[in-house]
C-alpha cells in the first residue's frame, strides 16, 4: 500500500531481478522534486534515485559531503509524490551510516517518512554488517561500489576505480560479499568496462552502471547532466540528451530507449 492507502503500483525488487534474468535493461535516473519525478515516471524510467548528488546540482556544493538526512527526506518526500510506477531509491548521505545503529535508524526514516522502496549505500565489503542488519529488517539495499563520491578526499579525487589488478580483485570481492549479505542491487560508478562485465556475470542481482560500460544490467545518470543544465565538469560517461530533443519528456524518453536498446553507453562514454 502507498502512504495514501492506495495499492502501490511501483516496480519491485523482484521485478528488477526478473529483468536481469531476462536480459531486459533497467533505465534509472536521479530526480529531486515532484515535477521532474512525474516526467521520469511517465516516460519509462524504471528506478528513480534521490541521490545526495543533490548537494552538487541543487545546492551548488563542491562535494556531496554536507548533504544531511533532513535534506534527503525533504527531497525524497517531494519525489515520492510524483512516482507511481518506478521503484524509488534514496541515497544514504555522508555519515548517516557511520554505525549500524545510525544506518538502521536513518534507512528506517527513508522508508517510513519518504516512502522509499530501497536505500543506496556507498562502501565495500566493510559495509557487510550494515547490509545484513537492513536486510534482516526487510529494507532493500543497493550497494554502491567503485567510485564513492563520499570518500573523495580519501580517494584523492573523482577518478576511475579498479584499474590495477589488486583493486579489481577487491571490487569483485566487495560485490560478492555485499550480495551475500543481502544487497538486492549493486551500483558501479567509474569502473573499467571489462571489470564491470565480470561483476555483472558474477552477480545474481541487477548491476546498474554509471561510467561502467555497456555490459551492466542497467544504467543511471544524473538528470541535470542529461538535460545539459549541470554546471562545471561534465563527466565523460554522461550525455546531453537535449542536443537532439526539443523538450524534456522527449529527452528522457530518448535516454530510456537508448538504455533499453543497448545504445547507451556508447564506446566514447566508457573506460
Ligand atoms: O547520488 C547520486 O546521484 C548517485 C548517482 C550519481 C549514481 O549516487
Amino acid at each position: 500500500m502507498s502512504a495514501q492507502g492506495k495499492p502501490s503500483a511501483r516496480l519491485t525488487v523482484r521485478k528488477l531481478k526478473e529483468m536481469k534474468a531476462k536480459g531486459e535493461k533497467i533505465a534509472c535516473l536521479t530526480a529531486y522534486d515532484a515535477s521532474f519525478a512525474q516526467v521520469l515516471d511517465s516516460n519509462g524510467v524504471d528506478v528513480i534515485l534521490v541521490g545526495d548528488s543533490l548537494g552538487m546540482v541543487i545546492q551548488g556544493l563542491d562535494t556531496t559531503l554536507p548533504v544531511t538526512m533532513d535534506d534527503m527526506v525533504y527531497h525524497g518526500q517531494a519525489v515520492a509524490r510524483g512516482v507511481n510506477h518506478a521503484l524509488l531509491m534514496l541515497g544514504m548521505p555522508f555519515m548517516s551510516d557511520a554505525s549500524v545503529e545510525k544506518a538502521v535508524e536513518n534507512a528506517g526514516r527513508f522508508m517510513q517518512q519518504a516512502g522509499a522502496n530501497m536505500v543506496k549505500m556507498e562502501g565495500g565489503a566493510d559495509q557487510q554488517e550494515l547490509v545484513t542488519s537492513l536486510t534482516r529488517l526487510g529494507i532493500p539495499v543497493c550497494a554502491h561500489i567503485g567510485l564513492q563520491p563520499q570518500r573523495v578526499h580519501k580517494l584523492g579525487g573523482y577518478r576511475v576505480q579498479g584499474r590495477e589488478q589488486a583493486a579489481a580483485e577487491q571490487m569483485l570481492e566487495d560485490a560478492r560479499v555485499l550480495e551475500a549479505a543481502g544487497a538486492d542491487m549493486l551500483l558501479l560508478e567509474c569502473v573499467p568496462e571489462d571489470l564491470a562485465a565480470k561483476i555483472c556475470q558474477q552477480a545474481k542481482v541487477p548491476v546498474i552502471g554509471i561510467g561502467a560500460g555497456n555490459a551492466c544490467d542497467g544504467q543511471i545518470l544524473v538528470l541535470y547532466d542529461i538535460l545539459g543544465i549541470s554546471t562545471g565538469h561534465i563527466p565523460k560517461f554522461s550525455k546531453n540528451y537535449m542536443v537532439e530533443n526539443s523538450d524534456i519528456p522527449s529527452a528522457v524518453k530518448a535516454y530510456v530507449d537508448d538504455v533499453k536498446q543497448g545504445r547507451f553507453p556508447a564506446p566514447e562514454h566508457c573506460f
